[in-house]
């Protein structure tokens, strides 16, 4: 392989920000855009209250809310890195959309509010990360208020997402006292100064028990409890591992506060350093290896429609996993089998997009799309695969739709397709009942006025919905005498695009009740019956 190229995709890394709203991913996205000199100032990255609109506010709804539904990509350079960054929505109203942008990550920056610890849209975000087994690093923020105790935060993090973590960093004093973050791997202290957040002192240490630390932090309580909790880490905590990261079985933490820019920049660095380029992903002819593979290969892992209201326009996002894209090269569409001339590709610092004229394994490209792709679609050059499909994840809300004037049922029928081949919704239809069903699933109650909103504003058909009172979907597999039984017998069993069989439950209790009386069958919470 081509050194250029090796070197190229060596300094790729492809990552996403997964967090609970408000924990501050807005604040640090703005502040490695900053450090990577790609924007000019903070603020510009999502228009909060009266701020200007922000560069991924790209559908009107989101203008309407000033909240972010589509998930964007921002990408900058920082030393002899190339950095690309997958937004995902961070309101509470998320979509499948959010876990499928992280199939396209080969790492994943889990931001945690030292204050509220893991929250709910963390723990779903961190269950898809896991399932890939991609490396995750965490950053607890918001050390300029008084948070939770570090070690009950770890603690979370083993009993609620099941990892065990490394403090790469480790904080002396919180929120009034906070004083500094001792950096373990390179045994330096960055001193936080809450008059003015940007002027970080580094002082360099022999360890923990070296005297400078006494005189940069003059607290002698506070010190003396550091010196104590970082022995019990040392003789408690687990061992650093680059092995383990690697498989996403430790996370490294690091302690800052984004909005003082404290602690992103060392943050950024090791991140940088450990976390992987692009990596090997399985497709039909077994593994894909960016490092191996000279040839072009990609998947296409979100379709947008509209990011531009003025154009109209619908662009497929592509994940590039092997070898250089270059503007007008011809590649093969595997579903269709048709060859296809990439020739207007763009890459995203949100509205700004420019014209790409060359990428590598790990970029993304925006490719500008007149309804020929669907998610998880293959693009090859040379000797043809399909990547694996991509898995739909439980839906949380329902409603059963129909079309207000039947005459529009054409054009209803369409939007629906579209907005199911995007992945904004999942198309449902009710089983073995007597007058067949279509119901919606979305992993976010927002998605609904997003439906009704495009369905209205691109095809002109007004819906009508009715709310189910159903929370999960499990995708049904087993032995087929069981399952044949269970089809007769289970409620509320609808079918999915694929015509596979989901069982929909209101609670834990119906869905306990159901695993119980069918041992034999296996009730899965996605598609890819993981
Ligand atoms: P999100 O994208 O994860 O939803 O979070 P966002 O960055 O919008 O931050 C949520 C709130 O938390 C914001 O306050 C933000 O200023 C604040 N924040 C972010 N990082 C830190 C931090 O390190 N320390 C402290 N103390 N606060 C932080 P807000 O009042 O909701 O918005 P704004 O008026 O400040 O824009």
């Amino acid at each position: 392989m081509k050194q250029t190229l090796k070197d190229q995709i060596e300094s790729r890394r492809t990552f996403a920000i997964i967090s609970h709203p408000d924990a501050g991913k807005t604040t640090l996205t703005e502040k490695l855009l900053l450090f990577g000199g790609a924007i000019r100032e903070a603020g510009t990255v999502k228009g909060r209250k009266n701020a200007k609109h922000a560069v991924s506010d790209w559908m009107d709804i989101e203008k309407q809310r000033g909240i972010s539904v589509t998930s964007s990509v921002l990408e900058f350079l920082y030393n002899d890195f190339h950095v690309n960054i997958l937004d995902t929505p961070g309101h509470e109203d998320f979509s499948e959309d959010t876990y499928r942008t992280l199939t396209a990550a080969d790492s994943a920056a889990m931001l945690i509010d030292a204050a509220k610890g893991v929250e709910a849209q963390t723990k779903k975000l961190f269950k898809v990360c896991k399932l890939r087994g991609i490396p995750i690093f965490t950053f607890i923020n918001k050390l300029d208020r008084q948070g939770r105790d570090p070690f009950d935060l770890m603690e979370e993090l083993e009993n609620l997402l099941g990892i065990r973590s490394y403090p790469m960093g480790w904080p002396i004093g919180m929120g009034q006292s906070f004083k500094a973050v001792y950096d373990r791997l390179e045994k330096r202290l960055e001193l936080y100064n809450p008059n003015n957040p940007k002027d970080i002192d580094i002082i360099q240490l022999t360890g923990p028990d070296d005297p400078k630390l006494d005189e940069a932090i003059k607290d002698e309580q506070l010190v003396a409890q550091f010196r104590e909790e970082l022995e019990l880490l040392d003789v408690a905590g687990d061992e650093y591992d680059k092995e383990r990261i690697d498989k996403g079985d430790l996370t490294p933490i690091f302690f800052g506060s984004a909005i003082s820019s404290f602690g992103v920049q060392t943050f950024l660095e090791h991140f940088l350093k450990l976390s992987p380029p692009p990596t090997t992903r399985e497709s039909s002819i077994g593994p894909i290896d960016p490092m191996e593979r000279e040839s072009f290969s990609g998947f296409i892992f979100k379709v947008q429609a509209n990011m531009n209201a003025k154009h109209r326009d619908r662009v497929a996002f592509l994940r590039i996993t092997s070898g250089t894209f270059s503007r007008g090269m011809s590649v093969k569409h595997v579903r269709t089998n048709k060859p296809l001339k990439l020739s207007q590709p763009t890459q995203f610092l949100a509205q700004n997009r420019s014209i790409v004229d060359e990428a590598y394994a790990g970029d993304i490209i925006g490719l500008f799309d007149t309804g020929a792709f669907r998610i998880g679609d293959t693009l090859v050059e040379g000797d043809s695969f399909e990547f694996s499909e991509m898995p739909h994840f439980s839906p949380e809300h329902f409603a059963a739709i129909t079309v207000k004037e039947a005459l529009k049922h054409k054009s209803y029928e369409k939007g629906l397709q579209q907005l199911t081949e995007e992945g904004a919704i999942q198309l449902f239809r009710t089983y073995n009942k007597y007058v067949e069903q279509q119901i919606v699933g979305v992993v976010g109650v927002l998605q609904f006025e997003v439906l009704e909103h495009r369905l209205k504003g691109e095809y002109n058909v007004d819906i009508q919905m009715e709310r189910q009172p159903f929370s999960f979907a499990r995708w049904i597999d087993g032995d087929e005498t069981v399952l044949k039984t269970f089809k007769e017998k289970q409620r509320n069993l609808v079918t999915d695009k694929e015509n596979r069989i989901v069982a929909l439950f209101e609670n834990e209790f119906q869905m306990r009740t159901a695993k119980d009386k069918y041992p034999e069958l296996q009730f899965y919470e996605n598609s890819f019956y993981q």
